[in-house]
């Protein structure tokens, strides 16, 4: 399974990445924000730091405004995938994207049709948003079994990009499912390095190297 990161966080990814630990980035206007800088700025740093797939997300919601702002983004970078809402006027946009050459990512996805739809339409990546079904006690892994089956049910390229992800069993479930991507916020991925047994069994041996003959 892909590591994306998801986050705005330019020193976040250049952590995560010395790990080996980013195949590809996701961002989003509400990331962007807390970082206080501009989106463009934000999105070409990250296109320095990472040589993999960086979703740029517009801004705007009907088609000619958003077909405007993906060849945009598509103009700055040959990485950068265009994050369109999955709304009517976006599901335009991802179809003409397509015939254009340009990828795509169909976000906020919340039920398998909505999936289907999007794959239908040539989306290069599908958005499902599990922590936010769990948020109004539904079970978004639920959604990512039922979206994996139907792409492979009719073989559809369009990759599975689990997104909204909240803790480590969410990357593990994700994994278990067959799930092509997982997009993951730095503090999660922080969390999946950590187990108490790690730092007993490192310190056991750190003291106990002491007691050895120089
Ligand atoms: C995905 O592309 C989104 O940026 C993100 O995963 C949304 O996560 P949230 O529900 O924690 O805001």
């Amino acid at each position: 399974m892909k590591f994306f990161i998801d986050t705005g966080d330019v020193a976040e990814i250049r952590e995560a990445h010395s790990m080996g630990l980013v195949d590809g980035v996701t961002t989003n206007p509400s990331l962007i924000a807390k970082t206080g800088r501009k989106y463009k700025d934000v999105v070409v740093e990250i296109c320095e730091i990472v040589n993999g797939p960086i979703s740029a997300e517009v801004l705007s919601t009907t088609y000619d405004e958003m077909m405007g702002e993906a060849r945009e983004w598509h103009k700055l970078h040959k990485n950068i995938v265009v994050k369109l809402p999955l709304i009517p006027d976006g599901l335009k946009a991802v179809r003409t994207c397509a015939q254009e050459g340009i990828h795509t990512n169909v976000t906020l996805c919340f039920s398998p049709n909505q999936a289907l739809l999007a794959a239908k339409a040539g989306a290069s990546y599908i958005s499902p948003f599990i922590g936010r079904l769990d948020d109004i006690s539904e079970t978004g892994m639920e959604l990512i079994e039922k979206i994996v089956t139907i792409y492979e049910n009719y073989s559809y390229t369009t990759e599975v990009l689990v997104a909204s992800v909240r803790n480590p069993t969410h990357v593990s479930d994700a994994a278990q499912l067959g799930a092509d991507i997982c997009t993951i916020p730095f503090p999660v991925m922080q969390q999946l390095i950590k187990h108490p047994l790690t730092d007993i069994g490192l310190k056991k041996f750190i003291d106990d190297s002491k007691k050895i003959p120089r």
